[in-house]
């Protein structure tokens, strides 16, 4: 039975969430505070940049099975199941902010009235959907609801794909009658044969933490190898491929580059850490993780700078500004500590991203020159640095490079070029963990 699903938040999570849901059936409405991303998505143009979002928002919305509204009162009011998909951006101490998922659990308390089920997608700290059943309790006494946790585990960039083909759907559901909703909301991943994993709330909270706070630490393992290989005369693209044939290991997240970033990896890594601290558990391995992330940022520009000379006076091309390939997303990018060095050692910067720029720009202002094409970018340019590993400078003209270039320094911190090509037409090549 297709069920009426209001979904609060709609980022990046929720509006992929609220799309998904609307496509497998369900009515769904979501909500948002900002006024010019909900006419945006009323209107059928796609708030964030995800591959084929766009074709499902537009497809949904015209079945009037899906809405986008700034009354939070009146979808909570209409809704059976309550998605919440708001931020939880890092406090300043690295524990998780959960202002905004307050607010709208006193939204929530406020408007409940029949039973409704709540489910956390927020990435939220343990203990927190035990606080908001308490604090439903309080708030709205006699009602009845039940708490559900059910983290996200989707991928930016590959967003769509990741909410209809998960490899898992986790949920902490402790009560029958919501777990009968979720199996119809859902019914359409049980059909592919999705495995579900059924648990309590604070063991779905920290799967998801678990699992972020192991990938990071995984991407900053290949980065130190890539350090070493480095030092020591080895290829790291081998070390990984092999290491990956071990079905142990696995060939995924093995890529060495400048360090990871997004919305996610940085402040989970340092939510865990900080849960560690407060219940007295030793988490020595992902403070670890965290400190030589930052080390590997700050790497970037220091070997740029080994490569070029003294940066001051001198014009940086930086190609990719989003934190990862196929997102325009920039949060906690690694191009951001990269081009705050670059400036401070006064460098002039001129930047391209495919899909990033316009979100860069809202951070760096006039203070980096973003280009429509790569090549306009590169005009003039001492260095070339690689940031992001979109799959258009896979097949970057090099000849044509470094003619507009006035200099031959190529640093690849992703290792997408040609390296022997590059230095055939005569540029100075670095990659990472490559000879
Ligand atoms: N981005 C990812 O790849 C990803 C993946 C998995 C999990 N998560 C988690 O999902 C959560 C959301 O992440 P995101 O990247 O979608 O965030 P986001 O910042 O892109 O979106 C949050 C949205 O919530 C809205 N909002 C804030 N307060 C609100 C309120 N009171 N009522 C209605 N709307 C409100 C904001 O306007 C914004 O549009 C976070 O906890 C994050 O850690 C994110």
């Amino acid at each position: 039975m297709a069920k009426r699903i209001a979904v609060v938040g709609t980022g990046y999570v929720g509006l992929v969430t609220s799309v998904g849901l609307s496509d497998f059936g369900n009515y769904v409405v979501g909500v948002d505070i900002n006024t010019r991303i909900v006419e945006k998505l009323n209107s059928g143009t796609a708030t964030i940049y995800e591959h084929g979002l766009e074709e499902y928002l537009q497809r949904n919305l015209k079945t009037q099975r899906l809405s986008f509204t700034t009354d939070i009162d009146a979808a909570l009011k209409a809704a059976e199941i309550v998605f919440i998909a708001v931020g939880t951006p890092p406090k300043e101490d690295g524990s998780a902010d959960l202002t905004q998922i307050e607010r709208v659990v006193h939204s929530i308390a406020d408007n409940l009235d029949a039973f409704q089920v709540i489910i956390t997608k927020s990435t939220v700290p343990v203990g927190t959907n035990r606080w908001i059943e308490r604090e439903l309790t309080a708030r709205a006494p006699g009602k009845e609801f039940a708490v559900v946790s059910n983290p996200e585990f989707l991928r930016e960039g590959k967003a769509v794909q990741d909410f209809f083909h998960p490899d898992r759907v986790v949920l902490g559901c402790e009560s029958e009658k919501a777990r009968e909703y979720l199996e119809d909301v859902y019914r359409a991943l049980n059909l592919i044969h999705v495995p579900f994993v059924w648990c309590n709330l604070e063991t779905a909270e920290l799967i998801k933490y678990a699992s972020n706070a192991f990938l990071a630490t995984k991407i900053t393992y290949i980065n130190q190898m890539a350090n070493l290989a480095e030092a020591v005369g080895a290829d790291i693209h081998t070390v990984a491929r092999s290491m990956g044939m071990d079905g142990r290991i696995s060939p995924k997240f093995l890529h060495p580059g400048p360090g990871y970033g997004g919305s996610c990896f940085p402040k989970d890594t340092r939510a865990i850490a900080s849960t560690g601290d407060e219940f007295g558990v030793d988490m020595s391995i992902i403070k670890e993780v965290i400190a030589a992330n930052e080390i590997q940022k700050e790497r970037v520009a220091e070997r740029l700078a080994f490569l070029t000379g003294p940066l001051k006076g001198k014009t940086v091309c930086l190609l990719g500004l989003a934190f990862k390939a196929e997102t325009d997303d920039v949060r906690e990018s690694p191009a951001i500590t990269i081009v705050q060095r670059l400036l401070e050692q006064g460098a002039t910067v001129n930047a391209h991203d495919p899909e990033a720029a316009h979100n860069f720009k809202a951070l760096f202002g006039d203070r980096v020159t973003c280009f429509d094409t790569e090549f306009e970018a590169l005009a003039g340019a001492e260095a070339l640095l690689i940031v992001t590993e979109w799959n258009e400078y896979r097949n970057l003209d090099l000849a044509r490079a470094r003619e507009v270039m006035t200099g031959n320094v190529i640093y690849d911190t992703r290792n997408v070029l040609d390296s022997e090509k590059a230095t055939s037409l005569g540029f100075v090549y670095a990659g990472i963990g490559r000879v």
